[in-house]
């Protein structure tokens, strides 16, 4: 059985308040539903850089279980590159993890397909998980381009690991024109797409793409989720816009947890 996932990506949201009000708040929502019962599913936060050291020391004030993710990493060990975090640093403050490839820094930040390799090998030279996020643009889909966009991303980055280098990997298939736009993909859409995407890694490992976990993301909220969780190659969400209200942030790991 595949572990199940989701992620809340805070963006450039919150301040050190925020992260206070926030914990305190999942805290009373994850003792609600009491999400402990769900022993497969892992549950990461991933706020801004400068926030991580007060949302992991939150953490384990309150004694959740929740990991805390980055939401970049520098493409380089260590030296002269103002302004970057390494994977050592997200390493030393106890991040498991990092988003790479995000659309945003895709469009916005210049992440080329080779920044986004530099970044994934940083993470595992440190043994921290990439979460490579992988998506077509709305014109892209429009085109039909949707499957061959998608694969060159995920090709690009399997062709240069060895298998046994992507026991760290996850997935996150997130069509940009889901992303902050209150569109989701349908769950039989997002299906489609995942179990495309499983395909694509079974050509490099039938084992590894039996293991690999595949998140939905676009959209997500409390109210789409169930459908999406109910897809087989579904193994759970990359939450934006959502992930910012604890309640509902815990609602959603809910309805992953018992699916
Ligand atoms: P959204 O963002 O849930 O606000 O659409 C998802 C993401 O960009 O990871």
């Amino acid at each position: 059985m595949r572990p199940k996932v989701v992620a809340g990506n805070w963006k450039m949201n919150g301040d050190q308040a925020f992260s206070r009000d926030y914990i305190k708040s999942f805290k009373a929502s994850w003792d609600s539903y009491s999400l402990k019962q769900y022993s497969g599913l892992s549950v990461f936060i991933i706020p801004p850089a400068i926030l991580i050291p007060g949302v992991q020391a939150c953490i384990d004030d309150s004694d959740l279980d929740v990991l805390v993710a980055g939401q970049n990493v520098a493409g380089y060990e260590s030296g002269a590159y103002t302004g970057e975090i390494s994977a050592s640093m997200l390493h030393d403050f106890s991040c498991k993890a990092a988003l790479v490839g995000h659309s945003e820094r895709r469009a916005l930040f210049g992440d080329t397909d080779n920044i986004v390799i530099d970044k994934v090998k940083q993470l595992l030279a440190r043994g921290l998980g990439p979460i490579l996020c992988l998506g077509e643009s709305l014109e892209e889909r429009e085109q039909g381009l949707a499957e061959r966009v998608v694969k060159a991303q995920l090709e690009v980055v399997l062709d240069t690991l060895e298998v046994s280098e992507c026991a760290l990997l996850s997935l996150a298939y997130e069509p940009v024109w889901a992303i902050g736009t209150g569109k989701t993909a349908t769950p039989e859409e997002a299906q489609a797409m995942h179990e495309f995407i499983r395909q694509i890694v079974a050509d490099k490992s039938v084992e590894l793409a039996e293991e690999i976990v595949i998140l939905y993301g676009g959209s997500v909220n409390s109210a789409n989720a169930d459908s999406l969780f109910r897809q087989k190659d579904i193994d759970g969400a990359l939450v934006g816009g959502a992930s910012l209200k604890p309640d509902e942030f815990a609602e959603i790991c809910h309805l992953c947890g018992r699916s």
